[in-house]
């Protein structure tokens, strides 16, 4: 009796090993389809926590539906992972930095210019797989098209009381232009490396690997190309990696100390600290043969080409189209845009 037990119960063991084993087969086959409902299930957990615990006043009736739960089945995605809105600008950087705390911060991001980030994103970010990146976004309304193509995204809670787009040097263009200067300050502040570019951009390849910026460089800055024989070289702040760093904090601080009464842009401001004690800040300046301005012809060989010397959105989305860096609303936006359930 006890070895006929003993018999039933090894057919009991080897039936469970067979059925388990047959179970983990379909596991395994589902596995890829359940890794994704997982990172949903997770990111939705994440944005909610955040987008509750920091921006309480967003209302999340009106964006919720426009950002979860989607299906990204593009490359973007798969690399990457399923991306988010973050309302806090430290878990943000947290979550997307590289492990190295490199991220790149792209630009404002408001009802004018979300063409011009969507642009960036189909033509330069997703397609080199840059995944340490966050679109600083400051207008509610955007957030629909940013999530649709799984931008990650922070969302600065802030009221701008000049709504227009900015024309240089408005009280919106200069309400932007210290948003952009105080989040890149934090940013630093918490120790993170950052690479600013303006949304108005082409990268033919990451630019990351091409910035020499190593052992005492404090910032890399792109060359407006654009001085007179025996000028200083004038820096674009539009595309410039910063190092974390008392010097760059340092520097920051005084520009925001000065923009508030400085008459100009805070370009010039910037160039103005920048060359006022030459001692302060190491930088180097980027070679505009590979980092162009807008005024380059032939932008052929340029890693990173800035659309400006134009004024205004349609000039700027012209000489994009010119050179082949715009693809929204081709046939190149379908690659990287998100099914919405
Ligand atoms: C968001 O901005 C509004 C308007 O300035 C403000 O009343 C609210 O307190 C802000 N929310 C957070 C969490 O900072
Ligand atoms: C900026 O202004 C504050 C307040 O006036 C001051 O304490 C600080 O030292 C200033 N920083 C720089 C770098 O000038
Ligand atoms: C210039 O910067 C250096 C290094 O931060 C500092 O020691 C020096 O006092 C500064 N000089 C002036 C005139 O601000």
């Amino acid at each position: 009796m006890a070895k006929c037990n003993r018999l039933s119960w090894g057919v009991v063991v080897i039936g469970l090993v067979v059925g388990m084993y047959a179970a983990l087969c379909v596991i395994y086959k589902l596995d890829s389809l359940l890794a994704k409902w997982e990172t949903v299930r997770e990111i939705s957990n994440f944005v909610h926590k955040t987008i509750s615990a920091n921006v309480v006043d967003i209302d999340i009736e009106t964006i919720g539906p426009n950002f979860l739960p989607r299906i990204c089945d593009n490359t973007y995605a798969t690399t990457c992972g399923l991306s988010g809105i973050f309302g806090d600008l430290r878990s943000a950087l947290e979550y997307q930095a590289s492990t190295d705390n490199v991220v790149f911060l792209a630009g404002l991001v408001d009802g004018g210019y979300v063409d011009f980030a969507v642009n960036l994103h189909i033509m330069s970010i997703a397609p080199h797989n840059i995944c340490n990146i966050l679109y600083i976004v400051i207008d509610k309304t955007t957030l629909s098209t940013t999530q649709q193509y799984n931008m990650p995204v922070y969302y600065h809670n802030i009221s701008i009381t000049n709504k227009v787009v900015g024309k240089y040097m408005s009280p919106a263009f200069r309400e932007k232009s210290k948003i952009k200067l105080d989040i890149t300050e934090m940013a630093l502040s918490m120790g993170f490396t950052v690479l600013l570019t303006d949304l108005d951009m082409f990268f033919r390849s990451n630019p990351l690997p091409s910035i020499a910026c190593g052992e005492g460089c404090d910032f890399a800055i792109q060359d407006n190309a654009n001085n007179k024989p025996g000028q200083d070289l004038q820096l674009n702040t539009g595309f410039i990696l910063l190092k974390p760093n008392q010097q760059t904090i340092h520097l920051y601080d005084e520009i925001m100390n000065e923009s508030s009464t400085f008459k100009d842009d805070d370009q010039v401001l910037f160039n103005k600290i920048v060359y006022r004690n030459r001692s302060a800040v190491k930088m180097v300046v980027l070679p505009p043969e590979k980092f162009c301005v807008g005024k380059k012809s032939n932008p052929s060989h340029c890693i990173v080409f800035h659309a400006n010397f134009v004024a205004g959105l349609q000039a700027k989305k012209a000489m994009l189209k010119r050179h082949k860096f715009w693809g929204y609303g081709s046939s190149k936006s379908e690659l990287y845009v998100c099914k919405m359930k």
